[in-house]
Formats: structure tokens, sequence, C-alpha cells
């Protein structure tokens, strides 16, 4: 397809909310909470903001160039800035791991749904065993798999509508949606009783508790929550604007992206704080397990808000899984639709079809093929295993040796200035960090994940 023939977004807002829709997700909600508790809480957030700073930026505007110069899928991308070599296998690659990533995501998506429906329908107040209704649900052959399948139909709704009217609409509307219910939920969790420890937890750091394997949990994290290392913002950026300004637009990002995972540590520790007996450090279940706790418990005498509480952190939940999954959806979609000249709709289809198939396997890795592992691990593990711990890493460093090293310096600099129109003192540095530290330290963190 002709790029002029290319959607595009229509707005920078557009532009920032659609990509800060893509990286705001469960990882900042459910995976950032969990990696903090079991990571020493402040010291951890410290090294998070470092990652963020020094590699997620520079490789996102990375992604960012890559895609909007080259204005095709990221399949694509690299053979048009690198006809006749191998680099097309790290735009394939992250082809494959868009739908690895979405047919796991999509399970734990389909649990915020099904929380979603038990806060509504009121099932929490008179529950006392939530270990209990976790594992129940979890293990069910068709209730979760039933609720992935609905998480991926309405993800494929908006794809399906086409980059401005579906992915940058929906945008416009879920993030400030999501960013309203976060700062309502965040002022709850601070009128409660006790939550100045939890706030202590999320703001003294305690060096002591750092080792490398925090600092890698950290590096992982911020790949993950970023969206970065499998082309999900190099096909977004292939639909950005000339006027554009891809720094701006990567530190904004970032930043909504950083502000929503601290926001979310800001309502958990202290809710999970005012209620005695209950850790910090649960890991996964955190967020449905021990918040439903919470809310039973801390508002045992207003249950009403117990409930409006309850039900708007599941709604937020499910907006901010809604905008990555769709995300994720649109990498698979732009690539068939563009490289196999299927319409749209019909390469959305295939997508949804093959997701829910392969997130089926997912689903079930919680009940009855809890025993069908592969060193030791489920389907679910698996994926979340080749695609967290592998691809993304190493299509972060991957990226930077071609932007770094590969590319015409002079391509990037164009790109990233917008032919010269924007002023870029940053520039030497961005450069060194692309050569020299972020594929050290990525490769360091990939290499260490393949020697656990
Ligand atoms: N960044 C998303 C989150 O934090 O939940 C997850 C994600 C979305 C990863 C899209 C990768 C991706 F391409």
């Amino acid at each position: 397809m002709l790029s002029k023939d290319r959607a595009n977004f229509g707005s920078k807002i557009g532009i920032i909310l659609a990509s800060a829709g893509s990286a705001v997700g469960l990882g900042n909600i459910w995976r950032f909470p969990c990696e903090v508790g079991s990571n020493g809480g402040a010291a951890f957030i410290l090294i998070y903001l470092l990652c963020i700073t020094f590699l997620g930026i520079p490789v996102m505007v990375s992604e960012f160039l890559i895609g909007r110069h080259s204005r095709a899928n990221t399949a694509s991308a690299y053979q048009i800035l690198a006809p006749g070599t191998h680099w097309k296998w790290l735009g394939l690659m992250g082809v494959v791991a868009a739908f690895l990533i979405l047919s796991y995501y999509a399970v734990v998506a389909g649990w915020t749904l099904e929380y979603t429906f038990a806060s509504a329908a009121d099932r929490f107040s008179g529950e006392k065993d939530f270990t209990g209704f976790f594992n129940n649900f979890v293990s069910n052959p068709w209730k979760p798999a039933a609720c992935m399948a609905l998480f991926l139909l309405l993800t494929h709704i908006v794809i399906v509508r086409g980059v401005k009217e579906g992915i940058e609409k929906f945008s416009k509307i879920m993030m400030p949606m999501l960013l309203l219910i976060i700062c309502m939920l965040v002022i709850c969790s601070f009128s409660m009783p006790g939550s100045i420890e939890g706030l202590t937890f999320l703001l003294k750091p305690d060096f002591s508790k750092v080792t490398t394997k925090v600092v890698l949990s950290a590096m992982g994290q911020a790949f993950f929550s970023l969206s970065l290392g499998m082309g999900c913002l190099c096909t977004y950026a292939s639909y950005f604007s000339d006027e554009a300004n891809l720094m701006k637009t990567a530190a904004s990002v970032a930043s909504i992206d950083t502000l929503v995972a601290i926001m979310a540590g800001f309502i958990i520790f202290p809710a999970v704080y005012s209620v005695q007996g209950l850790s910090p450090d649960a890991g996964p279940g955190l967020v449905f397990v021990t918040l439903p706790n919470v809310f039973r418990i801390a508002f045992g005498n207003v249950p009403w808000l117990g409930y409006i509480f309850s039900l708007m952190f599941y709604v937020l939940l499910v907006l901010a899984a809604l905008t990555s999954t769709i995300s994720l959806h649109e990498v698979s979609t732009a690539y068939i639709h563009e490289s196999y000249g299927i319409s749209r709709k019909q390469a959305a289809r295939i997508v949804t079809g093959i997701c829910i198939f392969l997130g089926i396997f997912c689903s079930l890795s919680f009940g009855i093929l809890s025993d069908t592992t592969w060193m030791g691990m489920t389907v679910f593990d698996l994926f979340d295993f080749v695609t967290a711990k592998l691809i993304m890493p190493l299509g972060g460093m991957l990226i930077c040796i071609f932007t770094g090293w590969y590319l015409d310096r002079r391509l990037v600099q164009a790109e990233v200035t917008n032919r010269g129109r924007l002023r870029l003192p940053f520039f030497g540095i961005y450069i060194f960090i692309l050569r020299y530290v972020a594929p050290l330290a990525i490769g360091i963190i990939f290499v260490n994940e393949l020697l656990k």
C-alpha cells in the first residue's frame, strides 16, 4: 500500500493519548505494584525512573523514527529502511511477539472484566475467601476463556473502525476517563486510616534492598510498561504526522505512563496497609485477592463506599487493559492488512481468531492444563517468558543497534529534528546512549534472564 494512502492520527493530543494508551495498561496497575511490593518499595522506584529516562525514552524515540520514516507496519518498516538485509526478522519478531502477548494479556484482561461484573453485582460484599474466589474462577474451563474472548471482541470492534475513528477516538475518550478514575481513587486511598505506612513504604528508599535482581526487574518492567522492543510504538508512529515532535512525544508518553504507575502504587499500598494482616508483597494476587479483601474490610461500616471504590478500580483496570490490547492488535492487523493485501476488516478477524485460539490454551493453564508444562512453565508462563523476558529486551537492544549503528546518522537526525525544523540540544547524548549505553545495559538483562 502506498504511504500516501495510509491513515494518520488527526491531532497531536490524539498521538500522545493513543501512544500513552498503549503504554498504560495492566503493566502499570497490576505488574508495577507487584514488582514494587516484592522488590523493596521506593529504592525499586528510583531505579525504575532511571531506566525509563536513560533507556526507555531513547528506545521509544528510535521506534518512533523507524515507524514514521518508513510509514509502514513494523515488519515492512525494516525492509524499507534496510532492503535485502536480515533486519526484516526484527520486524517479524515484533509481529510474533504481538500475537503471543495479546493471547496471554487478554486472559488477565478477561479477569478484570469478571471482577468488574462481580463488583457491579455486589458479589464481593458477602465474600470471605477471596483466594478461593480467585482460584475457582481462573481454574474454571469456560468462564475465564469466555471473558478473554469477550475482551478480544471489544478490542476487535475498536480496531475495525480504523486508526482515526477507532484507535484515536477511543483513546481520547478512555484515557481522560482513566486519569480521572485514578485521581479519585488516590484521594479515597489517602483518606483511609493507616495509609501513612503505605506511603512510607512507597516513598522511603531502603538501598540495602537493591540487588542485581532488583535492577534487572526494574529494567524489564520499564520495557514492558512502555510497550517497547516489539514494534508496537513503531506501528503507531507510522500514523504520526510529519509535524509531531518525536522527542517531546516520547517524553510525554513516558511521563504519563510513570505517573499512572506511581499513582497505582499510591492507590494500592495505603489501602493494603490500612488493613492489618495484609501483606504488600502478595505478588500477582495483590490486585485480585488482596484488594477485594481491602475493599470489604476497610469499608465494613460504609459498604456503599466499598462498592464504589471496588467498581471504579476494576473499571480502571478494564480501560487500561483495553487501550493496550488495541495497540497489540494493531501491530498484527496492520502487518496482515498491508503485507498480504487483505482488507483491514478481514485482517482484524484473522488476528482476533488466532488470539482467541491461543488465548484458550493460556486460560486453561490455570485449570485443566496446569500440569502441561515445558521446562516447568505452563503455556501462559511460556508466552510471558518468551515475550517479556526474551523478545522485548532482545528487540530493544537490536532497535538501538539498528538506529545507532546501521541507519545513516543524517537520516536519524533529519527524522528526530523534523528535517531540521526542531532544535535538539541532546542529539549527541541520544546517539551515545543508543550506540553504547542501551545495548550494553539491555544485553546484560537479556543474558541474565537466559542464565536464570
Ligand atoms: N505496556 C502495556 C502495559 O503496561 O500493560 C503492555 C504492552 C502493551 C506491552 C503493548 C507491549 C505492547 F506492545
